[in-house]
């Protein structure tokens, strides 16, 4: 098997990650392998955000977690949506752009992807979606930098691997070769 297959059959989500930052030039490899992935016409609207604050992404956390416990759906005090990795990259594209959702993904699976080859786990963590436009959590990611004509599509938690997950089973029935 490729370099290339190797690492698309090896990725699995990572969630227990070392405390320890990954290297600058490893998440620049990453952010760039993110702005790779094709886009609707090519258009590129699709932004990285990578928070590589520690306090800035508990913040984050505590504040997604606060909404979730309003809602009713109590989590832990021990819950981080984010599993306490070094870096979370937030993914997020304008609001008018009916593409983003399919532009913003393809750029997150580039980065899981560039994730394993380096050795580097990886998780997509989606509690952002529907919490993003509580005022707590949207004035975090205003100091973030996200424009506020921006949805978040999907966040990428990185970091070095303290513990595997579990690997799951990829249902091979759902393969349909047509004749
Ligand atoms: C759209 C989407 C949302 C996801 N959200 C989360 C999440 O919020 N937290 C999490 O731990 N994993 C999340 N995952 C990861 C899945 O749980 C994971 O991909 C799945 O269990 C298969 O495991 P694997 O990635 O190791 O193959 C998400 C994956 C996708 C594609």
């Amino acid at each position: 098997m490729n370099e290339t297959l190797n690492t698309i059959m090896t990725r699995r989500s990572c969630r227990q990650y070392q405390n320890e930052c990954i290297k600058e030039d490893e998440l620049i490899t990453i952010l760039e392998a993110g702005i790779q992935a094709p886009s609707a016409m090519n258009q590129q609207l699709c932004e990285a955000f990578a928070i590589i604050n520690k306090d800035l992404i508990d913040e984050l956390a505590k504040a997604i977690k606060d909404v979730f416990d309003e809602r009713g759906d109590k989590k832990p005090e021990t819950y981080h949506c984010a599993y306490h990795a070094p870096v979370l990259v937030i993914v997020s594209g304008p609001e008018y752009d009916s593409r983003r959702v399919e532009d913003g993904s393809c750029m997150l699976e580039n980065m899981f992807l560039a994730a394993t080859s380096l050795n580097i786990g990886s998780c997509w963590i989606n509690q952002l979606r529907d919490t993003q436009n509580v005022d707590e959590v949207r004035n975090i990611l205003t100091r973030i930098g996200i424009p506020a004509n921006h949805q978040v599509v999907g966040c990428a938690a990185l970091g070095y691997i303290s513990s595997q997950s579990t690997i799951k089973e990829k249902k091979k029935e759902r393969i349909h070769i047509v004749k």
